[in-house]
């Protein structure tokens, strides 16, 4: 069986694009791998945070991803800080990548562009995802385009470690999923829907309730043309909710487009499938929610389960390396 292995910050809550992009993808492969899933809390603090909302945040990410449907019983859903072994093997990665490599990063000069202050750690992120992956001799790691870089990265430092010091790490590579649900903002679906976009009405989160999905979805930019197609360059908006509609009910957009002359009911149908493809994701979370002492039960047994794997890794690595056993 592949080991599969794809980290997730806990900063916001996960919105439909989240959902249908990677998160839905997750829970299928969950089936026919050995699937790892760090809320990667370590990966959040490169930027400050506010020290009560944090723990928050992390619990509150585990549980969507457990109502968005990753089990933890079929996968391994754990806290990044919770296997300290991360941060100790991040180290021996940091000595084993460049500065050069570091600053070529896009994800690190986007970033740090809108930081006033840069942490030492923003620079060094891209070893501690390193970390994340390699611990675990992970073959794929699901991602999206703009992390197929970090991914290449990885491959490149763990190639270099190899032939340094010997045989440690396993090269993973990356996945990302062909194209298919590509789920832009409502308002402005030129732009991917993103929580960092400050358009609350565009974004529909995996935890709105039905009315509120179907009045985002029904006052949805579309355009002044009448007729519903699928062309992403002439007509984002109505391109946008076939996708989505598309998405949620098992068809291409084409596919869906053929059902549709208007764009009113075109709304009235997205909005429906919508909202009875989080319902249950919205229950589930309700129940998770009221008890939050299951959820960090599971979060324990996930963190044993991930670091006995990363204890062994990371022990191979100490030793080859050549640092003095204790
Ligand atoms: N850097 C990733 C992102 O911004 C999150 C991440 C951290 C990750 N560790 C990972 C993704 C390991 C895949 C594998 O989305």
């Amino acid at each position: 069986m592949a080991r599969v292995l794809s980290g997730i910050q806990p900063s916001g809550d996960l919105h439909l694009g989240n959902y249908l992009g990677a998160i839905r993808n997750w829970a299928r492969i969950q089936h026919t791998a050995d699937a790892f899933h760090p809320v990667v809390d370590l990966h959040a603090v490169t930027v400050p945070q506010e020290p009560g909302e944090l723990g928050r945040a992390t619990l509150r990410m585990s549980q969507m991803l457990m109502a968005a449907g990753l089990d933890p019983d079929v996968c391994t859903i754990f806290v990044q800080s919770h296997v300290r072994e991360h941060t100790e093997c991040a180290w021996l990665l940091e000595c084993t990548v460049s500065f050069g490599e570091l600053s070529r990063m896009t994800q690190f000069k986007d970033k740090s562009g809108r930081q006033q202050f840069i942490s030492a750690g923003l620079f060094t992120y891209p070893a501690l995802q390193a970390a994340d992956i390699l611990l675990y001799d992970a073959d794929e790691v699901p991602v999206g385009a703009d992390q197929r870089q970090h991914i290449e990265l990885t491959r490149d430092i763990a190639e270099r470690f190899n032939s340094r010091y010997g045989e440690t790490f396993r090269l993973p590579a990356a996945v990302v999923p062909a194209a298919g649900a590509r789920v832009m903002d409502l308002q402005t679906p030129t732009d991917k829907m993103s929580k960092s976009l400050d358009s609350p009405r565009g974004t529909v989160d995996i935890l709105d309730d039905p009315s509120a999905i179907a009045r985002k979805i029904r006052s949805a930019v579309t355009d002044s043309e009448a007729d519903v197609r699928y062309d992403v360059e002439a007509k984002p908006g109505v391109s946008n909710l076939l996708s989505i509609l598309g998405a949620a009910t098992g068809r291409t957009p084409e596919e869906a487009a053929g059902d549709y002359t208007m764009y009113g009911p075109l709304k009235a149908d997205t909005a429906e499938a919508v909202v009875e493809l989080l319902r249950p994701v919205r229950a589930r979370f309700a129940e998770l929610e009221a008890d939050p002492a299951e959820t960090s039960r599971l979060l324990r047994i996930g963190a044993g389960k991930a670091r006995a794997i990363a204890a062994a890794t990371l022990e191979r690595a100490r030793s080859n390396i050549g640092l003095l056993a204790p």
